[in-house]
């Protein structure tokens, strides 16, 4: 407001309060529009705001903007939404209390765009952090889509929400953004079915046709022109400049992706839509009074497909009611009329539910699943009074509705003015105002109010008609004071009345309601779709239409006491808030920028409650403010308490106002505030205020040499008491280094620590990646010894840690390389090259080549038998070649092992079976070759001599030979050559030499002669 007080001249005033004559609605309208005329669109009633609609775009939505308004008081800036934004959001994070902003107004006021306004500078200007920017991206994306489902073009407003709403945002203990909830009421269904002319139906169907790929239109079975559908020609105006249904699709397309709609539960959703476009265009044959029959069966074929219900269930929900008749349950022929209706109860049904079913969904995709303490804002966007030429059921609920909310708007500013009157100690003076509770007790009152009677009306049996509620009305509330009938009225009021209306006096004004329709709307009448819906495949529609509700025999309620029970559940949201408010005025009726229309702003004026709103608010005084505040403002202005005033801020106050000459009658002193009564004192006060400042001009422009001069002083002491600190330190460093090797003390300790330190960081970062890795950061003296303690410990741990990641067989393969490193290492040429390779698996089944020749012969001989028995138990078996004792012919063999013998077998057939016991040892060269000699004992007669072997896998058969028959000891590894048994006493020699390739053969001297090439040069 301290803005306001400076700006008041040139634009009247920022807050009515501040009006001299704030009872003359002439005056309040008068500032309104010398406002208005200045683009200047808001204005404040204390903290409530008031807004004009500029039907154009003012560029005061910018970041810019926001920044302005971010952080700032209430009063400091010029009146603006984000104001009110803004206020709300510190008190929600400083006071910890959940607040809600109440936006109404009539259709086209600004109520939707005030809400996004509200909505942008959230996202815009509070803390985020990457979850939270989906969750702000998601809470901005349900706008177009719910705007597309339930906002129409109506006479009144392109945009027009048709559908009242209410969404909670929710904020973690950061202040972020993180999740929202939305409420819906009362989605006004009748105008899928039916649009005035000059109006259209929701938005999203004429997005579908316009902006619909070829080839999904195909699918749907709808055709690219609006014109081809009963249900958006009614209108008569499929196209709106102001609107591009093509680009708008993209928009709801990507939105609903941003939310969270998978592409199947889109299909679902536009096969609802595309249903209804069919709906629509169903026709029946038949004569007036006779029995309907479908005309249109191509509609029933898409229904059936779209809907995924069957085409004949269909047909039949079409053209038949159900009815009870002594309890049986019946199905009667509709006529023409009646099936029309039920065809479009049907329409407006699945509308409906889709309808709620997306705000279901919206509000998964919104919950915020982390936290449960989340502080929350609330934004109320709900239609505003309505008084049109023909009022019927539903202006009767949103004037209800507004009724309610005035209600509560008169008792929390009422009682938000009395707290503060009190918590100040300053006697409260009673307000004159209208208390509507009377209003709403006629409406709502269990038993005597008019839902009640309507109710009652509905589900009574007999014949109950729209008359025989309004003679209900007449004999139980005709006497009350806010209601009238035709035949109640006086003659001068019955001349403006029709027979089937009733008349309310609102708060605002006088009502005609007409009863026609009002029983069938309350109650839906007994019609079978429900059944056929609940069969429905549509993902979507099974969840719409539930098949308990079939089988609850309950009768539903009725859509005013559901309305009743949604708005008392909203009203006890909105009390458990702290509200804030935004009251919206339309400036003329042809959406025109700069009109502003006298009677229609007065007509808002009442409607909204203004006035009576200013009266509570200047219920005694125009103006408060915090001591503080406004010492601060105005201290210039007294010679005590300038520059500053040392004393408590009450008697600073009191000195000032007593040194302006205040008249005692003119303020009062609070515990905290100081009240001012009259706006001319604070006027006078403000405009001494403006002489002083220049009178101080002079000085004001010598200060700020004077504050620079300071700070500057202050910045070089800043910086010459840094340079010190840092010059100690490098001192500190240079002694410690040279007394680096003494033992510790004061001098070394800090670079000694250093020094520790940083090794340590070092080892930290250089820590050997594997067991094999012997690298280790070289220690600083000091450190040496633990450095090796360090080493040791980490090896062991890698090594520990090693150990218990590997499995039994790599376990088992290490062992035997153990074995053969023990047997061969630095002996044998060809040890190194065998390192790498892993044995092989010690079960016959790996070597498929010995297994499939052996198996056929099983059942054929004993020899074979036991070549079974052999073959089953082997533990290793691997191809070698076998030298003749005398012509060393080489003959291709296999070698098995098993438990307690070695085999030599070809192909099927054993050829010789080495028991272990019998095995004296073993030779082989130390060269590269893969020639063994198994050593057996010569007294065993069944043994022919000694066997000459070779194997290309020399390492690993003699490992495995050493292993199985335990023999790790008995493997010789020869020089030069090797003398075995040939049998009979008679000896055999292999001589080896080194040479280019591998050749073995017999050589002229009767030897065997191998040659070896070779690999490691020692
Ligand atoms: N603050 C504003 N600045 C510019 N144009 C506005 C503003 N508020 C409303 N309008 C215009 O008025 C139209 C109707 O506003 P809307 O918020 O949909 O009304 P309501 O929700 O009250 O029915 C909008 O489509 C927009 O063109
Ligand atoms: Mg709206």
């Amino acid at each position: 407001m301290e803005s306001a007080l400076t700006a008041r001249d040139r634009v009247g005033v920022q807050d009515f309060v501040l009006l001299e004559n704030h009872t003359s609605e002439a005056a309040f309208i008068e500032n309104l529009r010398k406002r208005f005329k200045e683009n200047l669109i808001y204005t404040y009633i204390g903290s409530v705001l008031v807004s004009v609609n500029p039907y154009k775009d003012l560029e005061i939505y910018t970041k810019n903007h926001m920044e302005r308004y971010r952080g700032v008081n209430f009063y400091e800036v010029s009146p603006h939404i984000y104001a009110v934004s803004d206020n709300s959001y510190r008190s929600m994070r400083t006071e910890r209390k959940d607040q809600c902003i109440l936006i109404s107004g009539e259709s086209g006021a600004g109520k939707t765009e005030a809400s996004k306004k509200i909505l942008q500078y959230y996202a815009v200007t509070c803390p985020a952090s990457d979850q939270v920017e989906t969750v702000k991206d998601r809470l901005l994306q349900s706008n177009p889509v719910l705007e597309a489902f339930g906002n129409a073009k109506t006479l009144r407003n392109d945009n027009s929400s048709r559908f009242g709403k209410y969404m909670d945002i929710q904020f973690d203990f950061k202040g972020a953004p993180v999740g929202g909830h939305i409420l819906n009421y009362l989605l006004e269904k009748s105008r899928v079915v039916h649009q005035n002319h000059g109006e259209r139906n929701f938005h999203i169907f004429y997005q579908l046709i316009e902006g619909g790929e070829e080839d999904l239109l195909r699918r749907l079975g709808l055709e690219r022109n609006p014109q081809q559908y009963q249900y958006l020609v009614k209108g008569n105006c499929p196209k709106v400049s102001s609107i591009n249904d093509r680009s708008d699709w993209k928009v709801v397309r990507k939105a609903l992706s941003v939310i969270g709609f998978n592409e199947d539960e889109v299909e679902d959703l536009l096969n609802i839509i595309a249903s209804v476009l069919h709906l629509g265009n169903i026709q029946y044959g038949g004569e007036d009074s006779g029995n309907a029959y479908i005309t249109t069966d191509t509609q029933i074929k898409y229904l059936a497909r779209l809907l995924g219900v069957d085409g004949l269930v269909l047909k039949d929900a079409l053209t038949h009611k159900k009815i009870i008749a002594k309890g049986e349950e019946l199905k009667s022929p509709l006529n023409l009329e009646q099936a029309a209706s039920a065809r479009d109860a049907l329409s407006k049904a699945v509308y409906g539910r889709t309808f709620t079913w997306l705000v279901n969904k919206i509000n998964a995709s919104l919950a915020y699943k982390t936290y449960k303490n989340a502080s929350v804002i609330g934004l109320l966007d709900i239609y505003g009074f309505e008084v049109f030429q023909h009022n019927s059921f539903e202006q009767f609920c949103i004037n209800y509705c507004n009724e309610k909310l005035q209600q509560l708007f008169i008792e929390l500013t009422l009682k938000s003015e009395q707290d503060e009157y009190e918590a100040e100690g300053i006697t409260w003076e009673p307000v004159q105002y209208f208390n509507n509770k009377i209003i709403c007790d006629l409406v709502e009152e269990k038993f005597k109010g008019i839902i009640s009677i309507l109710d009652e009306e509905c589900l009574r049996p007999g014949d109950a008609s729209d008359i025989t509620f309004l003679e209900k009305l007449e004999n139980t509330v005709g006497g009350h004071a806010h209601l009238t009938t035709h035949k109640l009225a006086d003659g001068k009021t019955r001349k403006v009345m029709g027979r089937e209306e009733f008349r309310l006096l609102h708060y605002a004004g006088e009502v005609n309601y007409n009863v026609n329709g009002v029983l069938s709307c309350t109650h839906s009448l007994c019609v079978v779709h429900p059944q056929v819906m609940c069969m429905s495949e549509n993902r979507i529609l099974t969840q719409c239409f539930d098949r308990a509700e079939l089988k609850d025999s309950k009768r539903p309620e009725t859509a005013a006491t559901q309305f009743k029970t949604s708005l008392a559940k909203l009203m006890e949201i909105l009390m458990s808030k702290e509200p804030s408010y935004v009251r919206c005025i339309k400036p003329n009726d042809a959406k025109q920028a700069g009109r502003f229309d006298e009677v229609l702003i007065r007509h808002q004026v009442k409607y909204l409650g203004l006035m009576e709103n200013l009266r509570v608010r200047r219920a005694g005084f125009a103006y408060r403010r915090h001591y503080e505040t406004f010492l601060q403002r105005y201290k210039s202005l007294c010679p005590e308490t300038w520059p500053s005033w040392q004393g408590k801020l009450a008697d600073g106050v009191s000195t000032l106002v007593k040194h302006l000459g205040y008249k005692p009658e003119e303020y009062k002193l609070g515990r905290s505030k100081i009240f001012i009564r009259f706006p001319k004192t604070l006027f006078a006060t403000e405009d001494a205020l403006e002489t002083r400042k220049h009178s101080l001009g002079e000085r004001e422009r010598e200060s700020p040499v004077v504050v620079q001069a300071w700070w500057r002083g202050i910045l070089a002491c800043r910086r010459a008491q840094r340079k010190r600190q840092a010059a100690n330190t490098i001192r500190r460093f240079i002694k410690g280094f040279i007394y680096r090797h003494n033992e510790r003390c004061p001098e070394n300790e800090y670079f000694l620590d250093y020094v520790r330190y940083s090794f340590l960081m070092k080892l930290r970062r250089n820590l050997p990646k594997s067991v094999l890795d012997k690298s280790w950061p070289t220690p600083p003296t000091a450190l040496i010894e633990a450095s090796e303690q360090l080493r040791k410990l980490y090896m062991q741990n890698m090594v520990w840690g090693y150990c218990k990641r590997i499995n039994p067989e790599w376990k088992h393969q290490l062992e035997q390389k153990m074995v053969a490193s023990e047997i061969f290492r630095n002996k044998k040429d060809n040890y190194p090259q065998s390192v790498p390779k892993l044995f092989m698996a010690h079960c016959l089944c790996d070597t498929p080549s010995i297994f499939p020749t052996v198996s056929p012969l099983v059942d054929c001989n004993t020899k074979s038998l036991k070549i079974y028995e052999t073959l089953f138990t082997p533990q290793y078996a691997v191809p070698v070649t076998k030298y003749d004792r005398k012509g060393y012919k080489a003959r291709p063999r296999q070698l098995l092992l098993t438990s307690n013998c070695a085999v030599i077998v070809e192909e099927a057939k054993l050829k010789q079976r080495i028991d272990y016991a019998t095995l004296k040892g073993i030779s082989v060269s130390s060269l590269s070759d893969g020639v063994f000699v198994l050593h057996v004992l010569t007294e065993d007669k069944k043994q022919k001599g000694d066997v000459v072997l070779q194997s290309d896998h020399i390492i690993e058969t003699l490992t495995k030979v050493a292993i199985c028959a335990d023999k790790v000891n008995s493997i010789n590894i020869n020089q030069g050559s090797i003398t075995f048994m040939v049998g009979q006493g008679k000896e055999g020699i292999i001589d080896f030499t080194s040479g280019s390739e591998l050749l073995v053969a017999k050589a002229k001297n009767g030897h065997l002669s191998v040659t070896a090439p070779r690999l490691n040069s020692r």
